[in-house]
């Protein structure tokens, strides 16, 4: 039996419209508005778009009142214990894991294209030394277009693959060397005999005086943390990404766009304003009175880290990076000061009414600036690190909404300004 049409009844003309229901696999099922404009006459009004699903999708699935995050299905819980960065790359472009042959053929080329075009390397060495690396990586990744431009026929699904594949790629040869850029080191070019995780350490770490032993754990970690930040469905960077690409612009500009989306401290930039507040916070005796601020609603200050527009419960990655930001310093062998003070943090926070009543858990950013640290990436390469994840999933939902293109994103607005008047000559002003 189909389902019955929601009814929207427009109370002062009478007049009514039929709202077909749409429902997907799961989650919350959702009404189409499309003929409200035509029947009614009215548009739908949702900033922040906290009410409206924008595209049909099969890559995530999020439950946010259950904690529940899936890619293809797979839950985030088991990808993070059993599987890696590149096969869940894997998955999530192409929908289902890979058998070995798939998974050897995918790494061989993702290795194969790690290199960039040296002149790239002029570009990024044109950037001031102090430059912010979310500030290069948006104009290196948007250069990425006049560097490959000969395989960019949007057209063709062998080259949308092509530029997918490219970005996964080179992203963390541009990350590395734009880093290195501000630490004055010499190019590293990317080694391919090791994997991906461990190329990045290298490429990010190794200087030509010495030899450099790229370390186990710290590779571990951070194929851990890429396979959390991987994708996230319709978040604001991923939004971008679909918006620019519904427009036809090349995939470069698409990911440009949502790296500079990412780079917001609402958004990816959290993970580095999270280390700068703990910092600020200093010490647990600080902790009621900075949580006193982030309740004062004539204060700016945030808890950032903390609360989430579709997690009202905890955040499923959250709890897992925390457990690692322990197994981590405990491998290494360090302390810190912080990880105690974000635990304090948390544990004041979680049973403070305010926190309890807003549903405000801790985000993935919260704990993952603690094992940034412990492994040595500076504060101001925290959402580079989340970049680099992230383009797996800018890359997947870019090629999902490629392969069945979708009509140009194009939201409406109330207009509340003047309504028509006539040019006054400037000396009559
Ligand atoms: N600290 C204090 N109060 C908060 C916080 C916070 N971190 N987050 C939300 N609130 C309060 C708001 O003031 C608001 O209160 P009100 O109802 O009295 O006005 C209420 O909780 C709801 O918050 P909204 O801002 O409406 O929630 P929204 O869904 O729009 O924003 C966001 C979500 C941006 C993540 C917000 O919680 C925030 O700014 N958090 C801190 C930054 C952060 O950690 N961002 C990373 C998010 S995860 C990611 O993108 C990777």
């Amino acid at each position: 039996m189909s389902e019955k049409p929601m009814i929207l009844t427009d109370q002062n003309s009478g007049e009514s419209v039929e709202l077909p229901i749409n429902r997907g696999t799961e989650g919350e099922p959702t009404f189409e508005i499309k003929a409200v404009p035509s029947k009614l006459g009215y548009f739908t009004y949702d900033p922040g778009y906290a009410a409206t699903a924008s595209c049909t999708s099969k890559i995530t699935f999020i439950d946010g009142g259950m904690g529940i995050l899936r890619y293809r299905g797979y839950p985030i819980e088991q990808l993070a214990e059993q599987s890696d960065f590149l096969e869940v790359a894997f998955l999530l472009m192409n929908g289902e894991l890979p058998n070995r042959a798939e998974y050897d053929e995918f790494t061989a080329e993702i290795t194969y294209h790690s290199m960039v075009h040296e002149k790239l390397n002029t570009f990024i060495s044109g950037f001031h030394y102090d430059a912010h690396p979310m500030a290069m990586m948006a104009g290196v990744v948007g250069s990425l277009a006049a560097f490959y431009h000969a395989k960019l026929d949007m057209s063709d699904p062998g080259h949308r693959k092509l530029a997918a594949m490219r970005m996964i790629s080179k992203m963390p040869t541009i990350a590395a060397a734009c880093y290195r850029h501000h630490m004055g080191w010499p190019t590293a070019y990317p080694p391919n005999g090791l994997n991906y995780c461990e190329r990045f350490l290298h490429m990010m770490f190794s200087v030509p005086a010495e030899t450099y032993e790229v370390s186990s754990v710290a590779a571990r970690a951070f194929d851990l943390l890429f396979i959390l930040h991987a994708d996230h469905e319709q978040n604001a960077s991923t939004s971008t990404v679909r918006l620019v690409g519904s427009t036809g612009a090349n995939p470069y500009a698409c990911v440009a766009a949502g790296i500079s989306a990412l780079w917001g401290p609402a958004h990816g930039g959290a993970n580095e304003q999270v280390l700068k507040m703990l910092e600020q916070i200093g010490d647990v005796s600080n902790v009621p009175k900075f949580v006193a601020k982030a309740k004062d609603r004539d204060d700016p200050f945030r808890m950032m880290g903390f609360g989430h527009r579709v997690y009202k419960n905890f955040d499923p990655r959250a709890t897992i990076i925390r457990e690692a930001a322990h197994e981590v310093l405990s491998e290494l062998g360090q302390s810190d000061p912080l990880m105690d003070l974000a635990l304090e943090l948390e544990r004041i926070a979680l049973e403070d009414e305010y926190f309890i009543e807003k549903k405000l858990y801790p985000n993935v950013d919260f704990y993952s600036g603690i094992i940034y640290r412990a492994l040595g990436i500076p504060v101001s390469m925290f959402t580079v690190m989340f970049a680099i994840a992230r383009t797996v999933g800018w890359v997947s939902q870019w090629l999902e909404q490629s392969d069945n293109p979708t009509r140009i994103g194009r939201p409406r607005q109330v207009y509340a300004g003047e309504t028509e008047r006539n040019y006054v000559d400037i000396d009559q002003r």
